[in-house]
């Protein structure tokens, strides 16, 4: 059978973009360096036990290291604890966000913090602090009747003004 020069190019070049297609979405899913999904590898809590967790149960921002600082925020209808989170300025924060009902979402605004936060999960991102403003928190999944109501908020105060918690 004769194929048409043409023919044999569109073959060629079709069978190549399936390869690509696949080869992309592998990569995608394995082999990304920066993407990262909702931490699976991570850490579990109970989400019917939270307040008896060491960190969630008492959800707050703790130091980790110089200029480092771990925050641990529950989501729940319709609220993100502690509310406010507040951190020093010039520092890196490090959330570890879980729920304590259902899917929740937590976006910090204007950052590159954002993530589904699944019951029963940790998600886990850090953010980069430096001059102190208020960045609101969203949360960006239908989580109820109240979801638009959910947000919280993320205040970086100055650093010789940060006294080591959550509290005001
Ligand atoms: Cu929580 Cu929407």
């Amino acid at each position: 059978m004769h194929i048409h020069q043409y023919e044999k190019l569109w073959l060629g070049l079709s069978l190549l973009l399936i390869v690509g297609f696949v080869a992309t979405v592998t990569y995608g899913a394995v082999g990304a360096p920066a993407i990262s999904m909702v931490d699976d590898s991570g850490e579990t809590v109970d989400p019917n036990a939270i307040g008896d967790h060491p960190k969630f149960g008492d959800p707050g921002v703790e130091k980790v290291g110089e200029n480092e600082y771990a925050a641990y925020v529950v989501a729940r209808q319709f609220i993100f604890q502690p509310d406010p989170i507040v951190v020093p300025a010039n520092s890196t924060v490090t959330f570890y966000v879980t729920s304590a009902d259902v899917i929740h979402g937590f976006s910090v605004v204007g950052t590159n913090a954002n993530t589904m936060v699944v019951p029963g999960e940790v998600a886990e991102l850090t953010v980069e602090v430096d001059e102190p403003q208020e960045y609101g928190i969203i949360c960006h999944e239908y989580c109820g009747r109240a979801h638009h109501d959910m947000e919280g908020l993320l205040k970086v105060v100055p650093e010789d003004e940060y006294e080591g918690g959550d509290a005001e």
